[in-house]
């Protein structure tokens, strides 16, 4: 039996009321589609919280900037919706644009302090962007729990202070980066790298560990980062928005000296057209 599938609202919140109505648990994993394992592994993870698992695919407008990749954005619907079914997801939920942003939608979410440096400086709007559709995807399916990937650390940040901010009743859980063996972190954007740039691209995580190694070894923030900086150059990263060592709720920046205390090291750079980010902790 194909993954069923709702487009509105009133579609969606009619599914999840009547597993409600039967006592059912519901778990959420938002996506943009073009999924690999790493999505999958959301899904799962959501399994084993919930009774039932929507997934919603959503390619949204709002969080990509003027010259970025929203028309280019990789969509297969048929696809994912069989990746979804053979992952245990109960529903998919795609609405189009107009349903998600009717005429005359004029509210955005911005959340201060956590969302303004890193991917907010470096992609203004961005994450007005995720935190408004995050807040209506999670308004319009109402679900118990929602996994987010590590893999965009900040995101996962900005939405934990959101649901606090708001008082969303939703339990956020964080899933760990799946990554290819040679430590590439999974991205659909993956999909633009060239066979040279593939080859290329495991220097990202490489130099992230390497940077946290050295730290941990007490090492300075300061000299870490320049290392790592010069590191990705070498590499072949050819601009680098950031490589830095931040704390892993407030996402403030430690140092310049030593520290031994909580870290998360962050990294966006870019390869040829593919804009990659990475992070790691411990
Ligand atoms: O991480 C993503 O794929 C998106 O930012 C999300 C959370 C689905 C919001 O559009």
């Amino acid at each position: 039996m194909a993954l069923p599938l709702v487009r509105t609202v009133a579609d969606l919140r009619a599914r999840v009321r009547a597993w409600r109505a039967e006592g059912l648990g519901v778990g959420f994993v938002p996506t943009m589609g073009a999924l690999h394992e790493g999505h999958l592994s959301l899904v799962r993870l959501a399994r084993t919280k919930a009774d039932r698992v929507v997934t919603s695919l959503f390619v949204n407008p709002t969080q990509f900037g003027p010259s970025e990749d929203f028309d280019a954005y990789p969509r297969d619907e048929a696809r994912d919706a069989g990746l979804l079914e053979g992952a245990g997801c109960h529903l998919l939920y795609a609405p189009a644009v107009a349903e998600m942003y009717p005429e005359g939608a004029s509210t955005i979410v911005t959340v201060c302090g956590v969302a303004e440096p890193l991917e907010g400086a470096a992609r203004p709007g961005h994450f007005a962007g995720v935190a408004t559709v995050v807040t209506k995807l999670l308004n319009q399916c109402g679900p118990d729990v929602a996994v987010f990937g590590q893999k965009d650390f900040q995101q996962l940040a900005v939405i934990r202070r959101l649901v606090a901010d708001l008082d969303i009743p939703v339990e956020i859980v964080g899933a760990p980066t799946m990554r290819a063996d040679d430590g590439l972190a999974l991205s659909s954007r993956n999909a633009y790298l060239t066979a040279e740039e593939r080859q290329q691209a495991p220097a990202l995580h490489q130099v992230l560990q390497t940077l946290l190694r050295n730290l941990r070894d007490g090492e300075s923030v300061a000299a870490v980062e320049r290392v790592a900086l010069d590191a990705l150059a070498r590499a072949g990263f050819q601009r680098i928005d950031y490589v830095e060592v931040r704390h892993p709720a407030t996402l403030e920046r430690l140092g310049p000296g030593p520290t031994d205390g909580p870290v998360r090291v962050l990294a966006a750079a870019r390869l040829g057209k593919t804009r990659l980010i990475d992070n790691v902790g411990d």
